[in-house]
C-alpha cells in the first residue's frame, strides 16, 4: 500500500471527530475543529486533507443555534465553489484521469444527484442573467476539463444546501412554504463551476425549486464589488503582498530544490514548472487518490508534496504578520461587506425581500473577507467552504438585531475584530448588528491606519 492509499483510508475509516481533530475526542462537543483556536497545526498532509473536504458523515454545525426569543430574519451564505478539475496542468504529464460526469452509484454517494441531474435538466435560460445562460448547469465530461467541477463538487454543495434546509427553513422557518422569488437573492462568478456549486447548493436547500421563481445574477469580479471596483490604494497593497510572497519564496532553499528536482523529472525548466503551478494539480491527485505523475525519469512523490505544501502554510503565517494582505482585504472586501449590511438593514425595517442571500465565489472572494472581518487566523477556505451571516431578532425587545457569523458550521462571531470583547460585557451570545455596521460604514477604514473614514478616500490616499 502507497502513502497515499494509507492516509485517504484513514481519512475513511476513522469517525470524523477523530480524524478532524488529529486527536481521540470523546468529548461530544468538539467534533467540528475550530478554525480559529485550534493550535496551529503544521503537519501539511493533514491540512491538505482538510482542504479536500472529501464528503463523509454529516458534520455537525453550529448555523442557527440560538435561545428561543431571537426570530431568524435573514441569512447571507459566501460560498467557495466544490472540488474541481485543476487550473493548470503540470508540463509533460498525464494529466489525472477524472471523470466530470454525475453518476449516481459512484462514489461519493447523495441520495439527492439522480433527482438533481433530472432537475437541471429542465432548466432554461431565463433564470441566468447573460452570460450565464451560456453555461451548462451540471458538469458532464468523460474527461473532466481544466477548472471542472466534479461530483465531489455537486456531492459538497448539495450537503451544504440540505443542511442549510434543515435549520434555516424546516427549524427557524426563514422562507414561507409559498417563498416567492424576491426573497433569494442570488449571485455567481461567470465560472461554470460557482454557477454549478450555486445550484447544487439551491437545490438542496430548496429541492425541485420552480424555475420560474429563480433568477442568479453575474458578479464579473472575483471580489464581488460590482460598481466600485476601482480602488488604487487596494492594488498598491496588493502589489506589495505579492512582492512579499516573491521573497519568502527565495528564501527557501528546500524548496527551490524541490522545484528543481520536479522540473528535472518533467524535462522542462525550473521556472516552468513553478510558473504551472503544480501544487494545484498535486491536491487533485491527492483528494481523488491518483498517484502523482511519473516519467522516465522518476515520479513526483510525497516528499516533494509536502514541501510545497509546508511552505504554503508557512506563507499565510508570513501574510498575517506583515499586514500587508489585511489592506488589500479590507479594501477588496469593503463592497461586499457593504452590500451586505444594506440587505441586512432593510430585513431590520421588516422588508420581506431578499432574506436568503448566497453569493457563489472563490477562494480569493472568501479570503479577503475573512481577513477584513479579522478571522486572519482561520483556515484558507477549502472546497465548498461556507461563510454565513445570520441576521436575528429579540422578540422581546424588537427593535434590537444581532448577528452571528459562521465559517463551515463553526461559530466564529467572537473571533471577529468588530465583536471580539462584546461577550465578556453582554450575555447575548451574539453580537449587536451595530457593531457590524459601524465597522463596514467607517472603522474598516480606520483599521487601514490613515485618516480616511470612507472607501473613496481609502481607496485614492495620496503618498501610500
Ligand atoms: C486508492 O486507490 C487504490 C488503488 O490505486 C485503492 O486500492 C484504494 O482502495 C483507494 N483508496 C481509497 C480510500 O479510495
Ligand atoms: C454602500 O451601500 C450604500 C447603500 O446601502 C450605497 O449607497 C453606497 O454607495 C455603498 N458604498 C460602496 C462603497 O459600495
Amino acid at each position: 500500500m502507497d502513502v497515499l492509499t494509507a492516509l485517504l483510508l484513514l481519512v475513511h475509516l476513522i469517525p470524523v471527530s477523530t480524524a478532524k481533530n488529529g486527536v481521540s475526542s470523546k468529548s461530544r462537543k468538539r467534533i467540528m475543529p475550530d478554525p480559529v483556536t485550534e493550535p496551529p497545526v503544521t503537519d501539511p498532509v493533514y491540512e491538505a486533507l482538510l482542504y479536500c473536504n472529501i464528503p463523509s458523515v454529516a458534520e455537525r454545525s453550529m448555523e442557527g443555534h440560538a435561545p428561543h426569543h431571537f426570530k431568524l430574519v435573514s441569512v447571507h451564505v459566501f460560498i467557495r465553489h466544490g472540488d474541481r478539475y485543476p487550473l493548470y496542468v503540470i508540463p509533460k504529464t498525464k494529466r489525472p484521469e477524472i471523470d466530470c460526469t454525475l453518476v449516481a452509484n459512484r462514489k461519493p454517494y447523495h441520495p439527492k444527484l439522480e433527482a438533481f441531474i433530472s432537475h437541471m435538466s429542465k432548466g432554461s435560460g431565463a433564470s441566468f442573467e447573460s452570460p450565464l445562460n451560456s453555461l451548462p448547469l451540471y458538469p458532464n465530461h468523460p474527461l473532466c476539463e481544466m477548472g471542472e467541477l466534479t461530483q465531489t463538487g455537486v456531492v459538497q454543495h448539495l450537503q451544504n444546501g440540505q443542511l442549510l434546509r434543515d435549520i434555516y427553513l424546516k427549524k427557524h422557518k426563514l422562507l414561507p412554504n409559498d417563498w416567492s422569488a424576491d426573497q433569494l437573492y442570488l449571485e455567481t462568478t461567470g465560472k461554470s463551476r460557482t454557477l454549478q456549486s450555486g445550484l447544487a447548493l439551491l437545490y438542496g436547500f430548496l429541492p425541485d425549486f420552480d424555475w420560474k421563481k429563480i433568477y442568479f445574477r453575474h458578479q464579473p469580479s472575483a471580489l464581488f464589488c460590482s460598481g466600485s471596483c476601482y480602488c488604487p490604494v487596494r492594488n498598491q497593497y496588493l502589489e506589495k503582498e505579492q512582492r512579499r510572497q516573491y521573497l519568502l519564496r527565495l528564501k527557501n532553499s528546500q524548496l527551490e530544490k524541490t522545484y528543481g528536482e520536479m522540473a528535472k523529472i518533467v524535462d522542462v525548466p525550473t521556472k516552468q514548472l513553478r510558473a504551472a503551478n503544480p501544487i494545484d494539480s498535486m491536491l487533485c491527485h491527492l483528494c481523488h487518490n491518483v498517484s502523482f505523475p511519473c516519467t522516465r525519469n522518476g515520479c513526483v512523490d510525497m516528499e516533494h508534496f509536502k514541501v510545497i505544501k509546508t511552505h504554503q502554510i508557512e506563507d499565510e503565517r508570513e501574510r498575517r504578520e506583515k499586514k500587508l494582505y489585511l489592506g488589500y482585504s479590507l479594501l477588496g472586501a469593503h463592497p461586499i461587506l457593504n452590500q451586505t449590511i444594506g440587505r441586512m438593514q432593510r430585513a431590520t425595517e421588516g422588508r420581506k425581500e431578499e432574506l436568503f442571500a448566497l453569493y457563489s465565489a472563490h477562494d480569493v472572494t472568501l479570503s479577503p473577507v475573512l481577513s477584513a472581518l479579522g478571522l486572519s487566523e482561520a483556515r484558507f477556505p477549502r472546497f465548498a467552504a461556507r461563510l454565513i451571516f445570520e441576521l436575528w431578532q429579540d422578540r422581546e425587545k424588537p427593535n434590537e438585531h444581532s448577528v452571528r457569523i459562521l465559517y463551515n458550521g463553526v461559530d466564529v462571531t467572537f473571533h471577529t475584530s468588530f465583536c471580539q470583547d462584546h461577550h465578556k460585557r453582554s450575555p447575548k451570545p451574539m453580537c449587536p448588528f451595530e457593531n457590524l455596521v459601524r465597522f463596514v460604514k467607517r472603522d474598516m477604514f480606520v483599521a487601514l491606519g490613515g485618516s480616511s473614514t470612507n472607501y473613496y478616500d481609502a481607496c485614492h490616499r495620496e503618498g501610500f
